[in-house]
C-alpha cells in the first residue's frame, strides 16, 4: 500500500480552555499542564457527513483522482446520530462515489484499523483504490456538565486515498477486552419486552489507567513495527502519535529515547479527535512540507476496547 492523497476538515468553531471555564470548574492552567490543550473545534452549525465530505474531497484532489475512481470506502467512526446506514454510504452519496462502503469502530486506533483492511483488499482484491475516511464527534458523548473528559476532546475529519504500492513496511493491532476504563453506552429504543436494567453513561473514563494502558501498549506497538521491519528507533525521522494528551506523547518519547522533533503533535489547537487524530496530523505536515520523499514514518494509537495499533511507512510520494 502507499497513500497517494490525504485530507482534512475541522469545524470552524474554535472553543478556548477559557471559553470552557465559564461554565465547567475548569481553568486554562488545569488544561494545559495535563493535557497540553489550548483549544479544540467543536461543530456547532456544521455537521460530521459535511466534514467527513469535504475531508474525502480534498484527499481525493490531492491524489489527482475523482470519487469514481474510488473502488472502496472505509470510515472509521465512534458515534454519529446515523446508526445506519453506515456514514461511509453517506458520504459516499455526498462526494458522488459508487462503490462497497463499510464502517469500522476501532475507538481511537481506527485508522490504523482501516489502514490494516485497505492493505488486505488491495492484496486479495482486483481493486486500486481506497478512499479512508475518519470523521468523530467525540463532543457528542461526553458529559458537558462534570470536567473529566469534556474539556478533552475536539470534533474533525480527516481522509486518506491508499493504492497498491510498498510503502508499508509493518503493521500491528491489538485488542483487549477491557471496556471499563473508557466506554459510553447509547441510549437504545425501549421495547414492551426488555426486563433488563440498563445504565445509559455518557463516556465515562478512568484517566489514570488509560494513561498507563497507553504508554505501555504504545510503546510495546512500535517496538514491535521497527523489528518486523527491520529497523531502529533511530531510523525514524516521525512518530505520529495519536493526540490524546501531549504529557503520554512526551511519556513514549522518553522511552524510546528519541528527539522532541521527531514528535509532532496539533492537540493544542485541536484536543483529541479520536481516529482523525493521526490522519489530522499526517496531512497538516505533508501541506507544510514537513514530510519528504523517503521518510520513515511511525503512526501509533490507542482508544476504547481497548485497542491498539501501529504500523511503519517508508514516504515514497
Ligand atoms: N479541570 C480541573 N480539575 C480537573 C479537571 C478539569 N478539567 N478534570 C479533573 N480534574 C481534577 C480531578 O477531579 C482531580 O481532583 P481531586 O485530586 O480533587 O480528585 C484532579 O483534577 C487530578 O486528577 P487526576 O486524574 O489525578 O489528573 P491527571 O494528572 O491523571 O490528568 C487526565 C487527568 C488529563 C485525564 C489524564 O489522566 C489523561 O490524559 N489520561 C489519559 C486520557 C486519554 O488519553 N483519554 C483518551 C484515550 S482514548 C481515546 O482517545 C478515546
Amino acid at each position: 500500500m502507499k497513500i497517494i492523497g490525504t485530507g482534512k476538515m475541522l469545524p470552524s468553531l474554535s472553543v478556548t480552555n477559557n471559553m470552557l471555564a465559564t461554565f465547567l470548574d475548569t481553568s486554562d492552567e488545569w488544561i494545559k499542564t495535563r493535557t497540553g490543550i489550548n483549544e479544540r473545534r467543536l461543530l456547532s452549525d456544521e455537521d460530521l457527513v459535511t466534514l467527513a465530505a469535504q475531508a474525502s474531497e480534498e484527499a481525493l484532489k490531492d491524489a489527482g483522482l475523482t470519487a469514481k475512481d474510488i473502488d472502496y470506502i472505509i470510515c472509521s467512526n465512534v458515534a454519529n446520530s446515523f446508526v445506519t446506514p453506515s456514514l461511509s454510504c453517506i458520504v459516499e452519496g455526498k462526494i458522488d462515489a459508487y462503490c462497497p462502503c463499510i464502517d469500522i469502530n476501532g475507538a481511537c486506533t481506527g485508522f490504523i484499523y482501516a489502514l490494516d483492511m485497505a492493505e488486505s483488499f488491495l492484496k486479495t482484491k482486483n481493486i486500486n483504490n481506497i478512499l479512508i475516511v475518519c470523521a468523530e464527534e467525540p463532543s457528542r458523548f461526553t458529559n458537558w456538565k462534570e470536567r473529566n473528559t469534556s474539556v478533552l476532546f475536539g470534533d474533525g475529519a480527516a481522509a486518506v486515498v491508499v493504492t497498491k504500492g510498498d510503502d508499508l513496511l509493518s503493521l500491528e493491532l491489538n485488542s483487549t477486552s477491557n471496556y471499563e476504563p473508557l466506554y459510553y453506552k447509547l441510549e437504545m429504543e425501549k421495547t414492551p419486552y426488555n426486563r433488563l436494567h440498563e445504565d445509559f453513561q455518557p463516556l465515562v473514563m478512568n484517566g489514570k489507567e488509560v494513561y498507563k494502558l497507553a504508554v505501555s501498549a504504545s510503546t510495546a506497538d512500535i517496538q514491535t513495527v521497527l523489528r518486523e521491519a527491520g529497523l531502529s528507533a533511530d531510523d525514524v525521522n516521525y512518530y505520529l502519535l495519536h493526540q490524546a494528551n501531549i504529557r503520554i506523547i512526551e511519556t513514549i518519547r522518553e522511552k524510546l529515547e528519541q528527539p522532541q522533533v521527531k514528535f509532532p503533535h496539533n492537540i493544542e489547537k485541536y484536543g483529541n479527535t479520536s481516529s482523525a487524530s493521526i490522519p489530522i496530523l499526517l496531512d497538516e505536515m505533508r501541506r507544510s512540507g514537513k514530510i519528504k520523499q523517503g521518510d520513515v514514518l511511525v503512526f501509533s494509537a490507542f482508544g476504547a476496547g481497548f485497542t491498539t495499533g501501529a504500523c511503519l511507512f517508508k514516504w515514497n510520494n
